[in-house]
């Protein structure tokens, strides 16, 4: 069976990677996804707070920044809370490359073009293979318009393309109302990957208090169908390749993602939860179910459900939504 798939200049033996998250932050973990078979993996992500505070006061620093992170003030973790500072992220992404032969993708996140995109060159410098850009903003001011929330990702992408030659991946949230062209936009700015898509974390609210509370639930199988419809709709206007992250539980959803249009398969639950060994069984699935259905290599699933290809388009837009309201009947 050939699994084969091309990712940030990179040929991968498999679609099958561990996404970013603290599944990088051992040798000894990082050592067991390669023995399972993962292609890549990504490191959790290096703040721009983190790098920023370097300087100054954590709280100091946050109120510098204009009102992008008014919101957070209260969660904002102090230097101890990170897993590694912005030095020992650059030690252990080294360590990584010495201990394994694996691509290693560094994972930068923030929100502005500014200087802390000068890790982006450290991160090349340490070894890293290509760049995750993570732009985790919440538009949370009514003053500001949608088109300068696009603007502000793409000038981040402009400033680390410049920065650096390694590829650079841009990590979304699927908050966009014009996802298809802000996607072009992006590969215009040199992004030479999109993964769709980026979970926000949701607080809840403590009505007693009168807090909000933040909570972090691991994916389950549900999450990938919002994926598995951008995918899709996205796939047929840009040339770049595309990632799915949030959902991905079995060999049959990784299947699907592939369908939808993606090159690569991040999972990060589903390997928190069961160990970076269950990557392995996810590959075992993934080749038994196209061996059942007599696909011989990865290349002739990809995007064969995208909007371009599949016998069907009207599933992934208003025509279905219509479609599947009138199907539904009273128990
Ligand atoms: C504990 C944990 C830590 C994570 N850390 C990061 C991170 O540092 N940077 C990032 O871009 N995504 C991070 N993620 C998000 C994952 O990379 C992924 O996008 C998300 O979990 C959805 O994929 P899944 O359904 O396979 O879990 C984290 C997720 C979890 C559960």
């Amino acid at each position: 069976m050939n699994l084969e798939t091309q990712y940030l200049g990179l040929k991968l033996a498999s679609p099958l990677m561990a996404g970013a998250s603290p599944l990088a932050d051992t040798l000894d973990s990082v050592r067991r996804l390669e023995d399972a078979g993962a292609s890549a993996i990504v490191m959790r992500s290096l703040f721009e707070e983190q790098i920023e505070s370097e300087l100054a006061d954590v709280v100091a620093s946050v109120e510098s920044h204009e009102n992008a992170f008014q919101e957070a003030v209260t969660f904002m973790p102090r230097a101890a809370d990170f897993a590694f500072g912005p030095d020992e992220y650059l030690d252990h992404l080294r360590r990584i490359k010495d201990a394994v032969k694996l691509p290693v993708i560094g994972s930068l996140n923030g929100v502005s073009a500014a200087g802390w995109l000068r890790y982006a060159k450290l991160l090349e410098q340490a070894g890293a293979d290509a760049l995750e850009l993570n732009v985790y903003y919440l538009a949370t001011d009514p003053a500001e318009e949608s088109a300068a929330v696009e603007r502000r990702t793409v000038d981040v992408v402009r400033a680390v393309k410049a920065a650096v030659k390694i590829p650079v991946a841009v990590k979304l949230s699927p908050f966009f109302s014009a996802l298809p062209h802000f996607a072009r936009e992006l590969e215009r700015a040199g992004a030479n990957a999109l993964i769709l898509f980026n979970r926000f974390y949701q607080p809840d609210i403590d009505a007693v208090k009168l807090e909000a509370a933040p909570t972090l639930h691991l994916s389950d199988p549900s999450e990938l169908l919002l994926r598995l419809r951008w995918l899709a709709i996205v796939k047929p206007g840009v040339s770049i390749p595309l990632a799915v992250s949030g959902g991905v539980h079995s060999g049959l959803d990784a299947v699907k993602s592939v369908m939808a249009g993606a090159s690569v398969v991040q999972v990060v639950s589903a390997l928190l939860m069961n160990g970076p060994e269950y990557l392995r069984r996810l590959r075992v699935e993934l080749e038994q179910w196209m061996l059942e259905n007599e696909y011989t290599s990865l290349a002739q699933m990809l995007g064969n459900m995208s909007l371009a290809k599949c016998p069907d388009p009207s599933a992934f837009s208003r025509a279905n939504y219509m479609r599947i309201l009138q199907s539904w009947r009273a128990a």
